[in-house]
């Protein structure tokens, strides 16, 4: 029986989704879902494997046994897929890409889809991801729609690049930013969407705690 809520937090790449969905799980006592750690996981896998992601049979079989997991480790959130923990090698910018391209595919999505379902249904869960309130959680009790400008995103993402020791210009960065959302808003399956019910938040210029107490408030009406 779900015991708590299940909230979705959907948005384009760059939109603070993570650092907000970390920290209002963190409030609720909630478990916080990063969707797109799963598929960045994956895509890792699929390249480690030489597999092209055009060959789709090659990535059918690797997804047919493909087992991604999230856990907390002394407090940060680490994803490991068969066993082994890739959490290190996942944010690079080119796998950033690589997960764009291998996150459209059919077999990757109906793999991570059945996965994140396991790990929400119970409730009490923060999932952050592209699709969650349209495809994963229809019927998730609330559902945020964060976005922010692509300069405003390609600006933050450079930063924690910087911060990690990555060789990125602040142009690239926000061409990268854009790149992806083309590609993660056209594709076929599951493209990046609003949910008609999903409430809509505009960080550019908001402070994190602004975009908290806004969806704290929602959470206490909703409880
Ligand atoms: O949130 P992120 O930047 O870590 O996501 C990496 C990629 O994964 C992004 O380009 C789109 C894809 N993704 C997806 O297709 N569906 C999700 N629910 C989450 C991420």
């Amino acid at each position: 029986m779900k015991s708590g809520l299940v909230i979705a937090i959907d948005g384009p790449s760059g939109a603070g989704k993570s650092t907000i969905a970390g920290l209002l799980a963190q409030r609720l006592g909630y478990l916080q879902i990063d969707t797109g750690a799963m598929y960045r996981a994956v895509a890792l896998l699929i390249s480690r494997a030489g597999i092209d992601p055009s060959d789709v049979a090659a990535v059918e079989r690797l997804c047919s046994n493909v087992d991604v997991r999230l856990e907390v480790v002394d407090g940060v959130q680490r994803v490991t897929a068969n066993g082994q923990d890739v959490t290190g090698q996942i944010r690079t910018p080119e796998m950033s890409l690589m997960t764009s391209r291998v996150s459209a595919l059919r077999p990757v999505r109906e793999a991570m889809v059945r996965a994140q379902r396991v790990m929400g249904c119970n409730g009490r869960v923060v999932l952050e991801g592209r699709d969650i309130g349209t495809v994963v959680f229809p019927d998730a009790d609330l559902k945020f729609f964060l976005s922010a400008s692509p300069e405003e995103r390609g600006r933050r993402r450079f930063t924690e690049l910087l911060a990690k020791g990555e060789q990125v210009t602040l142009e690239d960065t926000i061409a990268e930013v854009i790149l992806r959302d083309e590609q993660d808003s056209r594709r076929d399956l599951a493209p990046l969407r609003q949910a008609e019910d999903a409430i809509a938040i505009d960080s550019s210029g908001l402070a994190i705690e602004d975009v908290l107490s806004t969806m704290e408030g929602f959470v206490k009406q909703k409880l």
